[in-house]
């Protein structure tokens, strides 16, 4: 009689399967059943604007998630984000950054709150990896909503959210660096805090 696969098999499977997403080949597709667990580090919310905000709120992102290291609430900022900026990564993009990856893994968040001098939240903007949305792009999403979680608008009244042309070409810019400014992938994998 066939016994079914031990789990610590199915496990050292996801695990290798992850390990060859981090490469620059394109992803495949990983049928392998996951843990719970590995769901919901891994997953990450689909792209519409008003998913991630939920998301985020399920997340309670600015009690769960970590700050940019060394970085820290309310940081000067440059154009065109705003004066005051306050950066979260969720618990996969952390461990990306810290463990020295060269690029970020499926299901990473990263959500910027801009601020005015006066320390009020005017917007937020959010990228989401999405391995296949975006191909041209590094697989970012990206949506601007303001503090009541609406999505902003573009001069010409679309909704902010998706494939932003203005974001992901500014953001281009860092290609090498997986379009993030912030801080520089591929350090020494550092201790988390
Ligand atoms: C003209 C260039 C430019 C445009 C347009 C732009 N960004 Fe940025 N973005 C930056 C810079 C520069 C930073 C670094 C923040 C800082 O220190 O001021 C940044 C930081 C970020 C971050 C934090 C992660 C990182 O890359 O460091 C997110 C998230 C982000 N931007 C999202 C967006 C979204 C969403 C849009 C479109 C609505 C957008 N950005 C448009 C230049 C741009």
């Amino acid at each position: 009689m066939r016994r079914f696969t031990p789990l610590p098999l199915v496990l050292v499977l996801a695990l290798g399967l992850a390990a060859c997403a981090a490469d620059d080949d394109p992803v495949e597709p990983v049928d392998e059943p996951m843990e719970p667990d590995m769901v919901e580090t891994m997953a990450g919310p689909d792209t519409t604007g008003a998913a991630v905000w939920a998301f985020l709120g399920d997340e309670a992102y600015q009690t769960n998630w970590g700050l940019w290291p060394d970085k820290g609430e309310f940081y000067t900022g440059q154009e065109p984000h705003g004066m005051l900026l306050t950066t979260y990564l969720n618990a996969t993009a952390m461990e990306a950054l810290q463990g020295g990856a060269t690029e970020m893994p499926a299901g990473a968040v990263i959500v910027k709150e801009n601020y005015m001098p006066d320390s009020t939240l005017a917007a937020l903007t959010v990228m989401v990896k999405v391995p296949g949305y975006n191909a041209d792009h590094n697989d970012w999403f990206f949506s601007k909503h303001l503090p009541d979680g609406t999505l902003d608008q573009t001069p010409d009244g679309m909704a902010m959210e998706g494939r932003l042309t203005g974001c992901q070409n500014c953001h281009a810019a860092r290609a090498a660096n997986d379009y993030l400014f912030t801080g520089d992938l591929g350090g020494e994998p550092m201790a988390s805090n």
